[in-house]
């Protein structure tokens, strides 16, 4: 099966990257210099799932994964040279975020620390990170975070050491070892990740519309990259990799042909195929409360009913993401209006 994706109109994927109030007019006087760059990379949600590796110190997926690519929400990261002898995290001096759990501050130095060897730097820096979007809006924030992250350090590193800036193909490669997803988030709308990197797919529906459905605040229990670990006990595991890949191909004829309904049921499928194999793992684990199910019937009611509705999907946690097209802002208020009376929606873009 070729999966390749053909040649594509260019899409604006919003990344930044910038040197800031790098001031070194006089080379040879000892001016304060700033040395400091920024990035910012947004959040994506996968339609055909990443879960479970080929390889885990690599983050080499079982399957290929295709993602819808969330340009509202994002991530922000400074880098500023140091004066220490250490890498230090730091909250975002300007964007009020969630701080970063100690867990979290060593993984992210820790993918910092790899950048730097792998570009040979010596040096310290301060590393700040910020979302725009609330921590407890159901949403993974570290394909945002190590996108930007990896975006920041390479154009930073490169700069000082006179190198030209990597090509986006090497970047996602290089988010990919921080975090898997990470690689997706560099391309948009739809962005394909089948081994070392990901890479545009230019397909119908550019412009979807973003909910959650907010289930619960509360941080899960199981870390997505502990459920990439967990699944390969499952039985249901055998055979995963090519139902992933088969549903792969149908959804992306799907899409082509802009059946909207099979691209539906596919995506449906995919995330319970997901969920069952987190079901039947030796232990077994659940993201799915009680309510979430409530608001997958729903879901599913909805959609029997007016044969029409978002597609729905969930990651590795128990909020339900869903996508509209623009022109179903009647089924959006409709359904709005079933939903906001038990589940809180955050709504990120506008129809
Ligand atoms: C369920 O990218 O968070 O969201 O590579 O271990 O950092 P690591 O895992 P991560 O896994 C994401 C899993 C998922 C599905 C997906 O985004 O494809």
């Amino acid at each position: 099966m070729n999966l390749k994706p053909k040649p594509q109109k260019k899409h604006n994927i919003g990344l930044l990257a910038k040197p800031m109030q790098y001031r070194n007019k006089e080379k040879d006087a000892a001016v304060e210099r700033t040395m400091r760059w920024s990035a910012s990379a947004p959040a994506n949600i996968a339609l055909i799932k990443y879960m479970g590796k080929k390889d885990f110190s690599k983050n080499i997926p079982s399957n290929p994964s295709l993602s819808y690519t969330l340009n509202h929400l994002r991530s922000f990261v400074e880098i500023e040279v140091s004066t220490e002898n250490e890498d230090r995290w730091e909250k975002h001096p300007q964007l009020s975020s969630a701080s970063l759990s100690e867990k979290e501050q060593a993984r992210f130095l820790s993918h910092f620390s790899f950048l730097k060897n792998f570009f040979n730097y010596t040096g310290f820096f301060y590393l700040r990170s910020a979302n725009n979007f609330p921590a407890s809006c159901g949403l993974a924030s570290s394909a945002s975070s190590f996108a930007a992250l990896t975006l920041c350090a390479v154009t930073a590193f490169c700069e000082l050491q006179n190198k030209p800036l990597l090509s986006r193909k090497d970047i996602s490669q290089l988010a990919r070892l921080g975090s898997g997803s990470a690689c997706r988030s560099f391309f948009s709308p739809f962005a394909l990740w089948e081994t070392d990197y990901a890479e545009n797919i230019d397909l119908p529906y550019q412009d979807l519309k973003h909910r959650v459905l907010l289930i619960t605040r509360k941080n899960k229990k199981i870390t997505s990259s502990q459920a990439h670990q967990t699944v390969l006990t499952s039985l249901s595991f055998t055979g995963r990799p090519e139902r992933a890949q088969t549903r792969l191909q149908l959804l992306i004829n799907a899409l082509q042909k802009q059946d909207w309904k099979a691209a539906f049921e596919l995506v449906w499928q995919e995330f319970w195929d997901m969920h069952c194999l987190f079901e039947t793992a030796h232990p077994p684990f659940s993201y799915l409360l009680p309510e979430s199910l409530l608001a997958l019937n729903i879901l599913r009611d909805f959609w029997e009913k007016e044969g029409d509705g978002p597609l729905v999907t969930m990651d590795a946690g128990p909020n339900i993401h869903l996508l509209f097209r623009p022109d179903q802002k009647n089924i959006y208020q409709d359904l709005t209006k079933k939903l906001s009376k038990s589940f809180q929606l955050f709504a990120p873009n506008e129809f």
